[in-house]
Parts: structure tokens; sequence; C-alpha cells
């Protein structure tokens, strides 16, 4: 009987795999709720289809949260102050990024994202709009303290972490993640950070599950990518998209559900779902007011100011850590 190493390193798409993605997948899978992190959807394709999540008519984040940048972009300014090295982290394509850029006027700015390709086309196409801003893209995972680009120091740095990315963490793992970013910029730094609201599942309930199916794709992904990543033979279209809120834990939450019961190899390793069973792959947790501004503060980032839309949909907060 082979051993599950040398499964592995017979596959010779699971040997190249990215040992952190086969771990969890491997976890994930064996576990009683079958799950796989989120962090995962974001290979070259799923970061197409967030891109084209944001611009769906359910999808309110995106366009509410540029919304409230907009309108607050002097306010921000004049609390910010110019030549700040601006570091946005997870910045997929920089969508919301000239909004801030324009308004705080920047030194430089280093966009940091998981996503090397789409990382390197998105700078790119800002280096385009602005010229004379240095840019230096960073290929890396946000969630462990960054060494920063040296052309960066001394300068006082901004952070921005929009799209509520937080929310996609447990309340825990969120406060770490805000330690982790004060650690990465340092002493006296500023952060502009979007967060979801919690509302009604009216609204919830389309924005993770739009009539057009791209939400249903982008959950889908993860599967096509571990098939392919991982040297896995999951039958993709045997799942369907299911999302659903949890009030308890105010989050919508994503799962693939099992339409019949399945049973297929991952790196050489077999596993079975039953038909109904769900694999969990996202949490996006939804923030009252208050209950933003205690994130924050547990994570020792002081909320100095923040914005919302008129619906009060989605919020933008400035936060500093003591110099
Ligand atoms: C990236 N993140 C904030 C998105 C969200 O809304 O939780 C990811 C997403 N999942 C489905 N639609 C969008």
């Amino acid at each position: 009987m082979l051993r599950e190493i040398d499964r592995v390193a017979a596959n010779p798409a699971a040997s190249a795999a990215d040992p952190a993605f086969l771990a969890d997948v491997l976890a994930g899978f064996a576990s009683a709720q079958k799950a796989v992190p989120a962090r995962w959807f974001y290979d070259h394709r799923g970061s197409e289809l967030f891109e084209a999540i944001t611009a769906l008519p359910e999808y309110y984040p995106t366009r509410t949260e540029r919304r409230i940048l907009a309108a607050a972009a002097g306010e921000i300014a004049a609390r910010v102050g110019p030549r700040r090295a601006v570091v946005e982290f997870g910045s997929g394509s920089s969508a919301k990024t000239p909004l801030l850029l324009s308004a705080v006027a920047p030194s430089a700015y280093v966009p940091v994202d998981i996503s090397g390709a789409f990382l390197r086309e998105s700078a790119a196409a800002l280096a385009r709009s602005f010229p004379h801003l240095p840019i230096h893209p960073l290929e890396a995972d946000f969630l462990k303290p960054l060494a920063l680009p040296a052309a960066l120091a001394g300068a006082p740095r901004l952070g921005f972490f929009p799209g509520s990315t937080i929310g996609n963490m447990e309340a825990d793992a969120a406060v770490d993640l805000l330690r982790t970013l004060a650690a990465t910029l340092g002493a006296g730094a500023q952060l502009v950070i979007g967060i979801d609201r919690i509302k009604g599942e009216d609204v919830l309930l389309p924005a993770y599950d739009d009539a057009q199916g791209v939400t249903a794709q982008f959950n889908l992904n993860v599967l096509v990518r571990i098939n392919r990543e991982l040297g896995a033979n999951i039958p993709v279209r045997a799942f369907r998209h299911r999302v659903r809120w949890n009030d308890a834990a105010a989050r919508i939450e994503m799962h693939l559900e099992a339409q019949r019961d399945l049973a297929f190899t991952i790196a050489g390793r077999p596993f079975s779902i039953r038909a109904g069973e769900t694999i969990h792959t996202e949490n996006s947790h939804k923030y009252g007011p208050r209950d933003a501004s205690l994130l924050l503060r547990a994570a020792g980032w002081t909320p100095v100011a923040g914005w919302t839309d008129p619906e009060e949909l989605f919020a933008v907060l400035l936060a500093e850590v003591a110099p």
C-alpha cells in the first residue's frame, strides 16, 4: 500500500502544488463539515471572476464603498496629510485605489497581493494613470508580517484595506490580521479599511447568489483549481452553489452542495461526499458600527473617523496606531 507521501509524489500535478494549498484541502476534505479556506479562491481565473462579481448589480459592497471613498476623499486627505506611502493589502485589480491615491498625494504605492500575475497586470495599469508615482508591487501573503520595500524607509505609512476582506475571517483571525498589518506598517501608521454592515437577507442573499451565476462560477472554480493543481478528479458539475445567512454568527456562508453521492481522489487520496452534503467555502462576516470599532480597538488600532452611505450598507473607517 502506498503511503500518502508516495501517492503525492507519484502525481506530477500534486507534487508541483503549493504545499499549503494541498495541506488545507486534505485537512478540509477530511473534516466532518468539509471545507476549503476562502483564500484559495484567488487563482488567476478566481481573481477575474471576483472582479466580475464586483460589477454585478446585486453586489452592492464595491460600488457603495467607491461612492463613500469618493465623497470622503477630501476629509480623508485632510486627516492623512500628504506624502504617506500607501500600502494596499489584497490589492486585486486596484479598482478603488485611484480614488485614494488622487486624494492623499502619496510618496509611493505598494500593492500587496498573493496572485502575482494579477498584481503585475493591475500595477502596470495603475502606473499609466499615475506616471510619476513610484509603484512597488509585492507578491506576498499579507497574513504574515511583511518587509516593505527599502524605498519606503522613513516614510510614514497609510494602509489601505478596502472591500471588507476582513469580513472573510473569523473575529479572532481578523484581530490577528489587524495586529499584523500594524506590525507591517510600523509605529504611527494609519489605516483606511472598508467593512460591510449587517443588513437584511433581501439584500445580502442576492449579493452572494446573483442572477447571472457569476458568484456560482467563482465558488465552483475552487474545485476546478483543486482538480488542476492537486491532481484531483472532483466532478465539478455535480456540485451546486449554495448561500445562507447565519444570523447567530452575523455572516453569509457559501457552500458547494453535492447533488448526488460522489467519490473522487485528491492527490491520490480517496474521498466521498453524500448527496446534500456541502463543502463550506467562505464566510463573509458583517459588522454593526460598534462591532467594527471594537474589532479595530482589539487589535491596537484607534478609530479616528468613519464614513458610510445614506442607506448605511457599508462603512469606511480611518484608524491609527500610536506613534
Ligand atoms: C473578497 N470578499 C470581501 C468578498 C465578500 O464579499 O466576502 C468575496 C466574495 N465572495 C462572494 N462574493 C464576493
